[in-house]
């Protein structure tokens, strides 16, 4: 087996290769003059189990997952599994106008016309991965935030919206304390309005949970109304990191502390998932 990582994903597929015990690719990269990736996978991979590690996070991280998996079919392996450790682009797994895209499904379909199969992690919406006959597998994390999540010792595990209430429900059945999911409502793209629980929070301590900050603003929300309700001490834990516009030091200010998973690598990321992930992939491969 050998684990061939995007420039995305570089930490976490080397502790994916250390765990699943396989050699790790040399990848050669570079920029041609106008601008264009070029890669070149130094290993051979022929009559083996290729594991590529990469998200679609950004059209470039899309672009060289895309360029890694022809350089790997290139090359003749036995089979390709292709890691996704945040699939970018589920969100628009419909159309929800009439003239858009159903961008998760053009996505899995560039990746599955090369590989055999994809696990990612907590896709946002598990309605993206219907149209691709089990080959889409999502691994749900919910056990790996709640041992992150168990040192912090909260009253509560809160998710911001209805959207991660059963995440929410199981992080704290594991933890062993209460949860429950606000009422949320996006009013734009960086703008949501959060209706206040009503309930009286003095002295507690939580921990609000979601699969994604981008703008921060629905932890920010969150965050604030939840203390002006009487909580003492909150903190976040998420799965993806996306950060945009310096995010997370907005958030790092009103919250006790921040953290992410290693899906996509920030400063935040204190949550490995990488255990998660090899434990499906070696399910597969047994
Ligand atoms: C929404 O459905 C997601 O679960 C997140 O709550 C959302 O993507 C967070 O976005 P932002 O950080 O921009 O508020």
């Amino acid at each position: 087996m050998i684990t061939i990582s995007s420039s995305s994903s570089l930490s976490l597929g080397k502790l994916i290769a250390e765990k699943l015990g396989s050699r790790s690719s040399e990848v050669a990269r570079k920029r041609f003059p106008d601008g264009e990736l070029y890669v070149r996978i130094d290993t051979d991979l022929a009559d083996e189990t290729a594991v590529l590690v990469g998200n679609t996070r950004t059209d470039q991280d899309f672009m060289e997952t895309l360029l890694l998996l022809e350089a790997a079919q290139g090359r003749h392996p036995d089979r390709i599994i292709v890691v996704i450790p945040y699939f970018g682009y589920a969100r628009q797994h419909m159309r929800y106008r009439a003239g858009e895209p159903i961008s998760s499904y053009a996505i899995g379909r560039a990746i599955l016309d090369y590989a055999d199969s994809i696990y990612c992690v907590e896709i946002h919406d598990e309605r993206a991965m219907a149209p691709f006959n089990g080959k889409i597998h999502n691994i749900k994390i919910s056990s790996t935030l709640a041992d992150f999540v168990a040192k912090w010792k909260v009253d509560y595990v809160i998710s911001p919206d209805d959207g991660g209430k059963d995440r929410a429900d199981s992080v704290a059945r594991i933890v062993g304390c209460e949860s429950m999911a606000l009422d949320k409502k996006r009013i734009d793209d960086t703008n949501v309005e959060i209706v206040n629980p009503d309930l009286e929070l003095k002295g507690k301590r939580a921990v609000l949970v979601d699969d994604i900050i981008s703008t921060g603003g629905t932890i920010m929300k969150a965050s604030q109304m939840l203390v002006k309700n009487g909580l003492s001490w909150v903190s976040v834990a998420a799965i993806h990191g996306l950060f945009i516009n310096q995010s997370a030091e907005k958030i790092s200010g009103s919250v006790s502390e921040v953290a992410v998973s290693n899906t996509i690598e920030t400063p935040y990321s204190k949550i490995d998932v990488s255990g998660a992930i090899t434990d499906r992939i070696q399910e597969e491969i047994k």
